[in-house]
């Protein structure tokens, strides 16, 4: 969508896949769907230099609002939940220099059974607004599938409407899995800045790779729809969660560079281990997944266990292409696998050569040439990734001829 917003994919942190529907505040204190959840989270954003690095927003899901709307058909967020209004909750996070984002369903309710939007698109759009909303996830539940082609547009057009920038994501296709016929990415990004596209991710390795399989497997068809304003959203982050180790962390953050994805975790900043932490504030990651020319890696080689990756980045200087690469260990239980890498072999065939640095070894290989190959041992569930920065023509060797004179 072209409204200016999420020209980088967005950012931050949502409750969904750590905190789902929980509205027990009796009991689970500190887990629950209230306003103290999310100014937590907030006030970790910032503590631990999460913002400093692009996690920028605060991601309300479903179980926020009272049962009903009010008497004027207004949407009121639980009053008991959140004593001090969605306007508030979002001030708490504007005072921060953080973005506030809310959650609604398309259709008559959410998937929790909260009320929804149909046929009161303006209203919730204006009610969005008027509480200094920055961005809007629309879910797809309670809803006849016929119908989405015509409701996520139409509430794009009211989001525009109310003149305040709102970045809009879709589940749109997420809800069409089984009529991949039916789902047309060049109009649901004309429509939405990022969507929704397959189930749902929870904290475990099995769902991990059913996503990347299924990205993998329809790639040809998402890479060309993927880019600045538009982007596929393979669902949260779960690093950090119970259930997932720190190769699958690696793992995870990974293939979501490579693709460009957004980075939104789901999981408990409060107590998350040191570990995890430097995973999900990786610089060089992170530089991968908002390089600007937005594009989808591509999956360029596969076996059994391991797939191999390239995505083409803004190089440091220069126009010529430089990218980057990694390789993934879908098998968690095979052990370490040991894999020979060619440079041309992943396209990368500059006769200058490439400045390729391990991401996560968090070392510089110095220059490779095409013919060039690199070893690498991956862990069970695991990843390796590169930075091959592209060298410009003279550059390199004049240095050095500069060094040894
Ligand atoms: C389905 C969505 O895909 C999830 O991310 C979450 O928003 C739930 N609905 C909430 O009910």
């Amino acid at each position: 969508l072209d409204n200016g917003l999420g020209r980088t994919p967005p950012m931050g942190w949502m409750s969904w896949t750590a905190f789902y529907c929980e509205i027990d505040c009796q009991k689970h204190p500190t887990g629950c769907i209230n306003e103290q959840l999310y100014k937590d989270m907030a006030d970790e954003l910032v503590a631990g230099g999460y913002d400093k690095l692009g996690y920028k927003s605060v991601h309300i899901d479903d179980c926020w609002s009272e049962m009903e709307r009010d008497s004027n058909g207004i949407l009121v967020a639980n009053k008991t939940r959140f004593p001090s209004g969605m306007k508030n909750l979002a001030k708490y996070m504007h005072d921060r220099g953080l973005k506030f984002g809310i959650y609604e369903d398309y259709g008559t309710k959410t998937c929790g059974g909260y009320p929804g939007s149909y046929k009161h698109e303006r209203t919730d759009a204006q009610t969005f607004a008027s509480w200094d909303v920055d961005y809007l996830k629309l879910d797809g539940c309670n809803i006849d599938q016929a119908l989405m082609p015509i409701g996520y547009p139409l509430f794009e057009k009211e989001l525009n409407a109310t003149g305040r920038p709102i970045m809009y994501s879709c589940s749109w296709p997420a809800y069409l899995i089984d009529h991949p016929e039916l789902v047309d990415y060049h109009l649901i990004g004309k429509y939405c800045n990022t969507w929704r596209n397959f189930d749902d991710i929870n904290s475990s390795w099995k769902s991990i790779v059913s996503i990347i399989s299924y990205y993998d497997k329809n790639q040809d068809k998402h890479i060309p729809t993927h880019g600045p304003g538009r982007w596929h959203d393979p669902d949260m982050l779960v690093i950090g969660n119970k259930g997932i180790t720190l190769d699958m962390s690696i793992s995870q953050f990974t293939i979501w560079c490579i693709w460009s994805a957004p980075l939104i975790m789901s999981n408990d900043l409060r107590i998350i281990g040191d570990d995890f932490k430097s995973v999900l504030q990786n610089q060089e990651a992170i530089r991968i997944n908002q390089d600007p020319l937005g594009i989808m890696g591509r999956l360029i080689q596969n076996s059994t266990d391991i797939g191999t990756y390239v995505k083409q980045i803004t190089p440091s200087k220069g126009d010529k292409k430089s990218y980057a690469f990694a390789l993934l260990n879908r098998n968690s239980n095979k052990g370490y696998r040991k894999v020979e890498v060619q440079l041309s072999h992943l396209g990368l065939n500059d006769p200058s050569g490439y400045f390729v640095h391990d991401i996560w070894a968090r070392v510089d290989l110095g220059l490779l040439r095409p013919g060039d190959s690199i070893v690498v041992s991956i862990a069970p569930a695991g990843s390796v990734f590169f930075r091959a920065d592209v060298a410009s023509l003279h550059n390199p060797i004049g240095r050095r001829r500069y060094r040894l004179d």
